[in-house]
């Protein structure tokens, strides 16, 4: 189906109401080819969306976006462990569920996560001590511009806290049609994350950690459809170990986590509260009261402009009083494409990510 000066309100978790060119959902990777091909020959700049959220659209988009509706899954299994192909357009919650229900454990941490399976691995989803990449096996992408698909193996995606090669390379040229995942038939609770150090582990249950999470994330988080989010706003900085020695002097306190090798993690919503910040909204964008790494729209009224605002007041605030540069998780897209958030929050500035 193809509109002209489409509202992306419904197609974006944040709410906001902007507009785009042309809106076309995409049900097979031969479509994605005609469309891209079709449009980008004409000159237009295309998008491509999962469910929108993960993404802040700082203005109407001026050009194509390709909702990626591409869907399937196929399952084999050997003696130790189950193989998933799942088509991108697949939602990862109800993959979650659909892995439970087959008595395919392993993906109950990450439980409740919106948006599609493609969308997944490119900031490598993470929740409740479990990232995506612990699954992953293979990710399939197709090269829009020459029309070929390739396989990146698990290490070669590159995969850390909230990243990927799928972040930095390709960016303008690709899709991600397919994502390989490999449970073990051998399963092991996770239960380090705070909240689920509780269960037994002796007892627990797949579904009693799914059951566990979903009830800690409908507690915490924010519904779109009430609040319009994308979840955290900003990445949890990670750190050397040094740096946080000398935090800690100062900021006794001050929560970290072990990431690896020398590198703690610290919590961007403790920063936020702890940084001096005079208010904690602007207009109708807000920081959420029970959760301060995530920016709501109240009432869904909010404009990007607004949300824009409150996160440059905090990525100023945190810098000034802690000297820590935050980085948005969530993507910033403009008239024309993406660009670099930092520069936006830091100088002003709308500079096209290449
Ligand atoms: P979109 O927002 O549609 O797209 C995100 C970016 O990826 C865009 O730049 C888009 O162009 C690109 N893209 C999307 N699909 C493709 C594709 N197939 N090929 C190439 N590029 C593509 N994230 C976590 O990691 N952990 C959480 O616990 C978590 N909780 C959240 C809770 C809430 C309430 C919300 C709103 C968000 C949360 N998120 C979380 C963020 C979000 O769910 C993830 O980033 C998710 O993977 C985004 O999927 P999407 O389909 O909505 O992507
Ligand atoms: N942490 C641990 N172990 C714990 C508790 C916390 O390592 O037992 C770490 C977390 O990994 C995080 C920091 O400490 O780095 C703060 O944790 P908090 O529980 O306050 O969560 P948060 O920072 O608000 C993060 C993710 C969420 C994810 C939750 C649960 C980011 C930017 N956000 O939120 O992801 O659902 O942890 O794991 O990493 C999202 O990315 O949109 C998102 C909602």
């Amino acid at each position: 189906m193809i509109k002209n000066r489409v509202s992306l309100k419904s197609l974006n978790t944040f709410s906001l109401r902007v507009y785009a060119d042309y809106v076309i959902k995409v049900y097979t990777e031969g479509d994605l080819l005609i469309f891209w091909n079709r449009f980008v020959q004409k000159g237009y700049s295309v998008l491509i969306l999962g469910r929108g959220s993960n993404v802040l659209f700082l203005e109407d988009y001026c050009g194509v976006i390709l909702l990626n509706r591409i869907k399937g899954i196929d399952l084999h299994e050997d003696k130790y462990y189950w193989y998933l192909h799942v088509c991108s357009g697949e939602l990862w919650h109800e993959l979650v569920v659909y892995s439970l229900k087959n008595n395919m454990p392993g993906l109950e941490n990450l439980a409740l996560i919106p948006g599609c399976v493609g969308a997944a691995p490119i900031q490598n989803i993470g929740a409740y001590g479990v990232e995506l990449q612990k699954f992953c096996e293979y990710v399939d992408i197709l090269n829009l511009d020459i029309g070929e698909k390739i396989r990146f193996t698990v290490d070669e995606c590159q995969f850390g806290y909230r990243y990927s090669i799928f972040m930095e390379q390709f960016k303008f040229n690709y899709v991600i049609v397919a994502v390989g995942l490999k449970l073990s038939k051998t399963w092991r609770p996770v239960l380090n994350y705070i909240g689920l150090d509780k269960l037994n582990i002796n007892s627990v249950t797949p579904v009693g950690i799914f059951n566990a999470v979903c009830i800690m994330r409908q507690y915490k988080l924010p519904d779109p459809l009430v609040f319009g989010n994308a979840g955290s706003f900003f990445k949890n900085p990670v750190i050397n170990c040094a740096l946080m020695d000398d935090l800690l002097n100062d900021y006794p306190d001050m929560p970290c986590f072990f990431y690896k090798q020398n590198l703690v993690k610290l919590s961007a919503g403790w920063l936020i509260e702890n940084c001096n910040l005079s208010v904690s909204t602007c207009g109708y964008a807000s920081i959420y009261k029970k959760q301060s790494l995530i920016l709501i729209n109240i009432n869904q009224q909010a404009t990007a402009g607004e949300i824009v605002t409150l996160a440059g007041r905090i990525y100023e605030k945190v810098m000034d009083y802690f000297h820590i540069s935050l980085e948005p998780e969530v993507r910033f897209i403009a008239d024309f494409g993406e660009i670099d958030s930092v520069q936006l929050l830091s100088t002003g500035k709308k500079v096209l990510r290449k």
